[in-house]
């Protein structure tokens, strides 16, 4: 399935000068959706992943769906003020300022093996942060995937060395 035909591009937006890719339109189409997840479950599949963790918000779109269909559970990375019990944080660079991501303490067990979803890589910097969280908490980072690669960001030279699945490149 050609998924790119999925994807809506909206032209200057959210500002002029930026085309976005919306994703939307994708998880809208059951059958585009499910083909997706599918995609990733397969590359996922003999990783021996224990859970699945996706930053806020349109990572728990790729990898709740991920996760249900693995058998693993899923673990959020949220902005802060958000998580309820004990958690660790870690600072990310935006294009203006900074924010902060984190994740529940005691979700990761040290060795447990993780798998990464998010929709779309740009800077790279949201992933690198989760990435970061994920091996505070002694987690391995046994895979990374998204739905879409900006590759003219060059946020994939932020993640060398790990092994990472894009389904679509601009
Ligand atoms: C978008 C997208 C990725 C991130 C990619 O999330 O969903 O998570 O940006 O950009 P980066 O590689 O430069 O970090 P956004 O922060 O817009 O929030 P959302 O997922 O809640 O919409
Ligand atoms: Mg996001």
């Amino acid at each position: 399935m050609d998924l790119k035909q999925f994807i809506t591009i909206v032209p200057d937006w959210p500002r002029p000068g930026i085309s976005f890719k919306d994703i939307s339109s994708l998880m809208e189409n059951g059958e585009a959706y499910r083909y997706a997840t599918d995609q990733i479950v397969e590359y996922a599949q003999d990783k021996q992943i224990d859970i699945v963790v996706g930053p806020e918000a349109r990572g728990f779109i790729i990898g709740c769906p991920v996760a249900y269909s693995l058998g693993v559970g899923f673990a959020p990375v949220r902005k802060e003020g958000k998580l309820p019990r004990e958690t660790i944080k870690v600072e990310y660079g935006l294009e203006y300022g900074k924010d902060v991501l984190t994740m529940h303490k005691d979700v990761i067990k040290p060795g447990q093996r993780v798998l990464i979803t998010d929709d779309l890589l740009a800077t790279g910097g949201t992933i690198e942060a989760t990435i970061k969280l994920v091996e505070e908490l002694g987690g391995v980072v046994a895979g990374i995937a998204f739905l879409i690669d900006l590759t003219y960001l060059e946020g994939r030279s932020k993640l060398e060395g790990y092994d990472v699945l894009t389904l679509m490149t601009y």
